[in-house]
């Protein structure tokens, strides 16, 4: 592993809509043309060498949307997910889900059972999808589930600490977030990975996520590479 180089980069995947608004074209198509961009972010990632990306691709707030767009982006959600399977087995991907999908279709939920079982023994990048994830209510989530292990008596209450919390989170077995990179010009972490991004380096694009490439992930891993982590030291 080199010096410096991101172990765990996250993606806020945004600007989808208002690109292909840009160009005189449906929300919907700005989603598909995305859709296109995760996969081809997806082995860039795997052949650069970072071992986890996880993406956010549908958020607890995005129900907030028109039907029409949620539905859009369930039926793109599908057709993407049956042509994964080639994509991970040809680049070694294993592939997870945070976030409840247990509310997806049961056709969805299918797919991406399949789809964890299926590579969950390749030892390339783990790409993770997070859908219906919200930050806060990982979190929550989290507290209950320690709730109830106070309540069993499988953990005393005097345990409780940051290591053990995290046992507790989705992202359990994963590192924190190294390199947090956003497109679409807006500065804020919009409820994604809260407790792992505490000490994520930042790196935002004005440009929309349909126009990302490679080379814009290479830039913003050399601006990472630029940064000095304190990690609240000196
Ligand atoms: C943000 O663009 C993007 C999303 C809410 C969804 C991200 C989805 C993809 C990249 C497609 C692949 C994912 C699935 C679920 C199949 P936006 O609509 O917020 O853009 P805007 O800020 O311009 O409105």
């Amino acid at each position: 592993m080199q010096e410096n180089f991101p172990e765990h980069v996250a993606i806020i995947m945004d600007g989808n809509g208002r690109w292909a608004t840009s160009l005189g074209k449906k929300r919907t198509y700005g989603h598909y043309i995305g859709s296109l961009i995760v996969n081809k972010i997806t082995e860039s990632a795997a052949k650069i060498g970072i071992k986890y990306l996880t993406l956010y691709a549908f958020s607890t707030e995005n129900w907030r949307r028109p039907k029409s767009e949620v539905m859009f982006l369930m039926a793109l959600l599908k057709t993407q997910l049956g042509k994964k399977e080639a994509l991970f087995r040809e680049n070694d991907i294993q592939f997870r889900v945070i976030g409840d999908f247990s509310v997806f279709d049961d056709r969805i939920v299918a797919m991406i059972n399949g789809l964890m079982s299926k590579t969950k023994n390749n030892k390339g990048m783990r790409l993770t999808l997070a859908l219906n994830y919200g930050g806060k209510h990982e979190i929550a989530r989290a507290a209950k589930r320690l709730c109830e292990d106070v309540k069993n008596g499988n953990i005393k209450i005097c345990d409780i600490d940051e290591a053990l919390f995290k046992n507790y989170l989705y992202t359990f077995d994963m590192p924190d977030v190294d390199l947090l990179i956003r497109t679409g010009g807006e500065k804020r972490v919009s409820n994604f990975l809260l407790w792992q991004s505490s000490y994520a380096e930042f790196v935002f694009f004005d440009k929309y996520w349909p126009e990302f490439t490679e080379d814009d992930l290479v830039l913003a891993i050399d601006e990472f590479k630029r940064r000095k982590r304190r990690f609240g030291g000196l």
